[in-house]
């Protein structure tokens, strides 16, 4: 009788179950139940393949996860390119990098002389300058093939006069993954590839909860700068304190230890840490997130939806807000993991298989402007719905 068969048949077909039983020494009713369990054993392990099959397809279609890291393409890495950057972020200047030395891309020049405007490849601008009125959009008329990159990382509520810029931009660049530039506050490099990858060299290991990373720790800990009663990180935090101790540090709260990664530092002594955006936008993920993560503390989240932070971090590597029907239920999970290690660690295990790279502000932000303008050379763009899409 062939596989596909129905079991039902097989127990009814009584000459068939006696030879077997001969051959056996099984009685007519195991011999049955033998045939039985083989014919659902074959059904199972089709289905299990065939289950298979159709999830490697799916995968194979699926976008990988946390390879957020801008995409490089060695191939079209020839001819060079000049860059103006036309003001310094926020007005502070830093002299610019050589983007050889520091990142390995080539026939890359950095300029910020606005009388190099005529030879530029293209011209990085900055929004803020530009609608405070610090700067003026450049005033000559546009070389034919240079391009003009908005680029910007504030969120949409503190990015104002947008709409004063719709069509004379080439390219964005900012957070957003659909950025034509894309380069995030930080983002994940499985960790097999943290040695050897040459544009990775930045990313730090990170370490899998130890067992001095489960003793007990202080509990909650929140960096806050700019305090203002508006935002729903102000409101939240109101709630929070109702049920849970919060130590805050910043302009609001206690002082924080001074030094570069004084931050980082402190934040190791808890086991979670409040990162929570100033406004809620797509892919607004900042440094508060990655801070935490390099720290080893467990973010507590509140910006973007879950989903969206999935694409940046593996779903148990952060506890969102809206995880909970409420603050409180909120509360109550947190001290719940601190008294369970095992817990806590479900949490945690993730990190021994990645590296983090947050991406220097404004070094890295220039190599990568002009490796991109490298990138999409001889290609006409145009930014039509600037607000429209920031703003989705
Ligand atoms: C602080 O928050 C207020 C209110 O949202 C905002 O107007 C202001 O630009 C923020 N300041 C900084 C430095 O981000
Ligand atoms: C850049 O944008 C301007 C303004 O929309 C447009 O006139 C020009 O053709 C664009 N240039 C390139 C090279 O895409």
């Amino acid at each position: 009788m062939g596989a596909g068969a129905q079991w039902r048949p097989a127990c009814r077909s009584t000459v068939a179950a006696r030879r077997a039983a001969r051959r056996t020494g099984l009685s007519r009713r195991e011999t049955c139940c033998v045939r039985v369990l083989k014919r659902i054993c074959s059904s199972v392990c089709v289905a299990a393949v065939g289950f298979t099959l159709l999830l490697g397809v799916c995968l194979l279609y699926l976008p990988e996860p946390f390879t957020l890291e801008p995409s490089v393409s060695l191939s079209e890495e020839t001819g060079a390119v000049t860059l103006l950057i036309w003001t310094h972020p926020f007005g502070r200047y830093r002299k610019l990098p050589d983007c050889w030395e520091l990142y390995q891309i080539s026939e890359c020049t950095l300029t910020d002389d606005a009388g190099s405007y005529p030879e530029a490849d293209a011209v990085l601008i900055h929004h803020r300058e530009i609608v405070t009125g610090e700067a003026d959009l450049p005033q000559a008329p546009r070389p034919h093939a240079q391009k003009w990159i908005w680029m910007n990382y504030e969120s949409p509520t503190h990015t104002p006069r947008l709409w004063r810029l719709e069509g004379v931009f080439n390219l964005t660049f900012s957070y957003r993954t659909d950025s034509d530039i894309f380069l995030p506050y930080g983002y994940l490099v499985p960790r097999t590839r943290t040695v050897s990858d040459v544009h990775n060299h930045f990313a730090q290991p990170l370490y899998g909860p130890s067992h001095s990373s489960l003793r007990p720790h202080r509990l909650v800990a929140w960096v806050i700068s700019n305090w203002s009663e508006s935002h729903a990180r102000v409101a939240f935090y109101y709630q929070l304190r109702r049920y849970i101790q919060i130590d805050v540090f910043g302009r609001a709260g206690r002082t924080l230890p001074a030094g570069s990664g004084s931050v980082v530092q402190l934040v190791r002594r808890y086991l979670f840490y409040l990162a929570l955006e100033n406004s809620q936008h797509t892919d607004y993920i900042t440094e508060k997130l990655w801070n935490a993560v390099r720290a080893g503390a467990v973010p507590v989240v509140l910006g973007p939806s879950r989903q969206n932070y999935e694409r940046f971090l593996p779903p148990e590597a952060f506890i969102h807000v809206d995880d909970f029907p409420t603050v409180q239920e909120l509360a109550r999970y947190l001290l719940t993991l601190r008294r369970s290690p095992a817990r806590m660690r479900r949490h945690l295990d993730w990190r021994g298989s990645y590296g983090l790279h947050q991406p220097a502000f404004w070094h890295e932000h220039y190599c990568t402007a002009c490796r991109a303008v490298r990138r999409t050379r001889g290609r006409a763009d145009v930014v039509r719905d600037l607000t429209g899409w920031f703003h989705s």
